[in-house]
């Protein structure tokens, strides 16, 4: 029996003292804990009073000490009268030396997730934490406060009523979870690609309709049909799938499309109301933020979907319906499989409402072939591997990279520009092509090299001069460029070349390009590649 917790510093600074597990004075009670006490000060203050002593600055240890003080012999009602007196979020695994064969666990706001393998329990915040372990999993509740010995496991709520919660199978095969050979998990998830993508696309695509057929939105359709509002809400990389999936709403749909940062969202007046319909973006389902704006956004009476890989997670279950990625596991800090898989997801559903709508069947068909070819065309990069890590290498001495790109190209750039920050720790900025001469051309010298989204579109002639202004002040430039555009290799320091595609279709491939750009750079300058200092993958607090 053990605990343990890799624990990202909310409270005081990350030290031996402020680690988990904590303790109570005695060392009887452990404890690890996921989350923020928002009333730690107040609880203190008053233990304090009562003569406890504390060794950490942290919030968790507080929780240590209170359910040292509910204790009567009974750990799981200590555990029970002392969560009642906190206010905050929580994931918590208690242990008590008196209580050898019993973990007390217990959760609100912050993910938990309980394993039920051969002849042992699990408990995590994740479920690819135990997928080597076991496949049957159970979804804890908020307010569940489960005790669990080595055979079995009892749930009540924190206001004592017993729960019956079913364990579910998980379709994630366990070796998705090893690294098969490759050096970091995010190198193997950039590969993963093709699969991932076959795997969005599989058994949703109708290609003599030219629609796609989505049976997680079956259930709301008729709804979607008569919305006109619709608020795409997320954070980091999914927030920037969001923004693509915007200008692919925009040109297939008669919608009015809003995306937000869900941090922002939350705390604001919106436009959100009855009729609209607000889609979260979630690899993991439990970004804290997102879950928050969502159920602001439910308030108000909005139609609430997810777009959402983790299967159970917690917006899988406050949306009324919505489209999983059934990409497998994500464990690289630095989200990629799932940022393709998203947009490619977005595609198809604004696809199905715009079919829905005024969009034509023969558009339609070409928009599903097009689809149809992202798995091959995405293996065609991956394919350039080498040649982008000798790029890479190149460039591996420069401390600052603008990105660029325009219309379905700018939220690329933008992502582009935060794989390379998240993992190499270097200053990388994206910003939409037309808005560089207002601003960021300032910076621009020799030691301030420019990547260049310019694939062909409607936008291409212009990216191009934007190109050509980076050259007229000695910037270096990466371009990404569709495959047979010459002229572009007398511009550009360095091309690579991504396949022709519809033009809101080919930034997916190019996007693949920008991954391993920010992998071979990260590799190059020595850089932790799978956790990225003082990042997390799932941000499950404020
Ligand atoms: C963290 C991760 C990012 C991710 C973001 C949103 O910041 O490091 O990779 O894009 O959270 O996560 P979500 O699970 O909601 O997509």
């Amino acid at each position: 029996m053990g605990i343990g917790h890799t624990r990202w510093a909310t409270h005081g600074k990350p030290s031996e003292e402020n680690a988990h597990p904590h303790a109570n004075a005695s060392g009887t009670l452990m404890l690890v804990h996921n989350g923020i006490i928002e009333n730690y000060q107040t609880l203190r203050h008053q233990l304090a009073a009562r003569g406890y002593t504390f060794s950490s600055e942290t919030d968790t240890e507080v929780v240590a000490h209170l359910i040292d003080a509910e204790y009567d012999g009974d750990l799981v009602q200590a555990v029970k009268r002392a969560l009642r007196k906190v206010s905050g979020t929580f994931g918590l695994v208690v242990m008590h030396a008196r209580h050898p064969e019993q973990l007390v666990a217990a959760r609100r706001g912050s993910p938990m997730v309980l394993g039920v393998g051969n002849g042992e329990m699990l408990v995590a915040s994740d479920v690819a934490a135990f997928l080597r372990l076991t496949d049957k999993v159970v979804y804890l509740e908020d307010d569940d406060v489960v005790s669990i010995t080595r055979q079995e496991f009892v749930i009540d709520t924190l206001a004592d009523e017993r729960v019956e919660r079913q364990a579910q199978q998980i379709e994630w095969q366990p070796d998705a979870v090893e690294l098969n050979g490759y050096p970091h998990y995010m190198l193997k998830e950039i590969f993963e690609q093709p699969e991932a993508i076959t795997n969005a696309l599989r058994g949703r695509l109708l290609p003599g309709e030219g629609i796609a057929n989505l049976g997680g939105l079956r259930s709301v359709l008729d709804r979607l049909k008569e919305a006109h509002h619709l608020v795409i809400v997320s954070c980091g990389t999914s927030y920037y799938a969001g923004l693509y999936g915007r200008y692919v709403f925009e040109k297939l749909t008669d919608l009015i499309v809003e995306v937000e940062v869900a941090s922002e969202m939350r705390y604001r007046k919106t436009n959100i109301r009855p009729g609209s319909v607000v889609l979260a973006i979630s690899q993991s389902g439990e970004t804290a933020d997102t879950i928050a704006a969502m159920r602001e956004a439910g308030r108000k009476g909005a139609l609430l979907l997810g777009l959402v890989n983790v299967v159970g997670s917690t917006i899988s279950r406050i949306t009324e319906a919505g489209v999983y990625n059934h990409a497998g596991p994500e464990i690289g800090v630095a989200s990629t499989k799932i940022f393709t898989s998203q947009c490619c997801i977005l595609v198809m559903m604004a696809l199905l409402l715009g079919r829905c709508k005024h969009l034509s069947i023969t558009d339609g068909m070409e928009i599903v072939a097009g689809l149809e070819r992202l798995p091959e065309q995405i293996a065609a990069v991956l394919k350039q591997a080498d040649y982008i890590r000798t790029i890479a290498e190149a460039y591996a001495r420069y401390r600052n990279f603008l990105f660029i790109g325009r219309k379905y190209n700018y939220p690329i750039a933008l992502e582009g520009a935060l794989k390379l920050k998240e993992i190499s720790y270097v200053h990388a900025e994206g910003c939409a092509a037309g808005e560089m001469k207002h601003g960021f051309i300032a910076m621009i010298d020799e030691n301030f090299p420019t990547v260049c989204l310019a694939t062909k579109d409607t936008t291409y002639e212009k990216t191009l001069s934007n190109m050509l202004e980076i050259k007229s002040r000695n910037g270096k430039i990466i371009a990404v460029a569709t495959e047979g555009d010459e002229e572009i290799a007398h511009i550009a320091d360095h091309v690579i070349y991504t396949p022709p595609n519809l033009d809101f279709l080919q930034p997916i491939p190019a996007a693949v390009a920008l991954q391993l750009f920010a992998y071979y750079s990260a590799v190059a300058r020595g850089c932790e590649i799978d956790q990225p200092r003082n990042l997390a993958k799932s941000v499950t607090v404020e």
